[in-house]
């Protein structure tokens, strides 16, 4: 249970998009474990809006039906569920005309609560729906509105969403999500890096010798392949979540852990992103698998239904930070689907020392900092020591090992999903893991030429072997720099 301070006060939270995927899987659930927890105040109201006509009974059925698909009822108590199905009501309505509006209206009848509105909804209906908040007076002081990716297909589309929303809400009550600053072990790169004094002296060009950032999916388009084949790899992925990983393990101490503090601090990261030239670039495209039923599955040009499709479910490249912490130290990034193993890490690659006194040349023997964000969540240093017995001075390098689970227990290392946290954030106004509107457009700035170029050059990518670790031509990325990427673990 949370302490008073905890509790967030009385709101109303409008699902636009109530009946949709991410309604379904990421925002009911989340908001039931709330319920469960203990955080949300008696009286709070959820409201389901979208052109289903469904009774509010018929909407708690849905709702009922998500939770158990997600597990949700099973960490929710028949007290919880009680409470939380006793919040939620519906109110069938179009985004683009002007059914439902009035009822919406009414049911929102007090202007002094927090109002948070979920667009969980394509791109499209941003304006449509921001303009009729606006117009049907829903539009208070305390309302906020929340937006997930995708936040734009390039800079031109992004800076259009930002202005759409900009003219009716400031930047202070627009929520833009990106689900992996949800994460917990996301936001423990922070603890990591800004909570010890260990890491930080050792944190630069002059002690790091690259960075690595893998985002290793063992799944393929999951049935999204109309989108997934006109965003890619770079768009999906790149843009978004592993840039919001490199900021964080590069950015500058912020100040305070406070919304503008840290987002000024990350924006200097993108800005200082060097282009990316052809040759630091790999992308690739799963193979099929065969196998027993279950386990094997089409190629990515079946998987979305495109025989020609030139878009990279795979992409590893090098880029660099053009300022005066990290000039010289590359920043690799990979990420792709159908690979061998879950996985997310990031693994800090420190320098060899300078001399070796041994008389035994240092070989490959240098420190490593491996941060796992999923599955597994922990840090590994590797450390060099002395080989054991005789036989002169040989080296091995040894992890010294921390698996969060086992140093917090499973009970404290329970993950709350991204989304349990983010919507808290959302009721309480903290926009601190929330992306900032230049922000997006500064990743999108960075990211568009890169895609352009191979457009224009008519790249194709690379086939991979599913269940691989990638396009061969990945390895020689590395290769080319005397380095290697660290195997991608479960
Ligand atoms: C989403 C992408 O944003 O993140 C998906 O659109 C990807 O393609 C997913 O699979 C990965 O998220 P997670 O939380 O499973 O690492």
């Amino acid at each position: 249970m949370f302490s008073r301070d905890h509790v967030v006060e009385p709101f109303d939270l409008v699902i636009f998009g109530g009946t949709g995927d991410l309604a379904r899987h990421k925002i009911l659930p989340a908001l039931c474990r709330r319920f469960a927890a203990g955080q949300f105040p008696e009286g709070a109201r959820i409201i389901g809006a979208a052109r289903t006509d469904l009774s509010p009974e018929a909407y708690r059925n849905f709702a009922r039906e998500a939770l158990r698909e997600s597990a949700g009822d099973d960490v929710c108590d028949a007290a919880a569920l009680r409470a939380f199905f006793s919040a939620l009501d519906y109110v069938p309505l179009d985004a683009r005309g002007e059914r439902g509006w009035r009822e919406l209206a009414a049911r929102l009848d007090d202007d002094r609560r927090v109002r948070a509105c979920f667009f969980s909804v394509g791109p499209s209906l941003f304006g449509p729906l921001a303009e009729r908040i606006h117009r049907y007076g829903l539009a208070t002081d305390r309302t906020r509105i929340v937006v997930e990716k995708p936040f734009g297909h390039d800079l031109k589309s992004a800076r259009a969403l930002n202005a759409t929303l900009a003219a009716h809400f400031e930047e202070r009550q627009i929520f833009r999500i990106d689900h992996y600053l949800g994460k917990e072990t996301v936001q423990n790169l922070m603890a990591v890096r800004f909570g010890n004094m260990l890491f930080e002296p050792l944190w630069n060009s002059q002690y790091v010798d690259h960075v690595q950032i893998t985002v290793a999916e063992t799944v393929g388009v999951q049935g999204r392949g109309e989108y997934y084949d006109k965003a890619g790899a770079m768009r999906d992925m790149v843009q978004n979540h592993i840039m919001q990983l490199l900021c964080l393990i590069a950015m500058e101490p912020p100040a305070r852990f406070e919304a503008d503090a840290v987002r000024d601090e990350k924006l200097k990261v993108i800005r200082a992103l060097d282009p990316v030239p052809p040759h630091h670039i790999v992308r690739g495209q799963y193979l099929a698998r065969e196998g027993a039923e279950g386990q094997s599955h089409p190629d990515y040009r079946t998987a979305v239904g495109n025989p020609d499709s030139r878009t990279e479910s795979y992409i590893a490249l090098k880029t660099h930070i053009s300022n005066w912490r990290w000039a010289g130290t590359p920043f690799y990034l990979r990420t792709g689907k159908r690979l061998v193993a879950r996985s997310s890490v990031i693994n800090v690659m420190f320098k060899k020392a300078p001399h070796s006194i041994f008389g035994v040349d240092l070989g490959e023997h240098a420190n490593v900092l491996s941060i796992r964000l999923q599955p597994n969540e922990g840090i590994t240093l590797l450390v060099t020591i002395k080989e054991p017995g005789p036989g002169g001075m040989r080296l091995i390098d040894v992890p010294l090992d921390m698996s969060f689970a086992e140093a917090l227990g499973p009970q404290q290392a329970r993950h709350p999903d991204a989304y349990e946290r983010l919507v808290v954030d959302v009721l309480r106004g903290n926009q601190t893991l929330f992306m900032r509107g230049d922000e997006v457009e500064a990743a999108w700035a960075w990211t568009d030429p890169i895609i352009a170029g191979w457009e224009a050059r008519g790249d194709v990518p690379k086939p991979y072997e599913s269940g691989s670790t990638g396009p061969g031509d990945a390895e020689e990325l590395m290769r080319r720099d005397n380095r290697k990427w660290r195997g991608i673990h479960p």
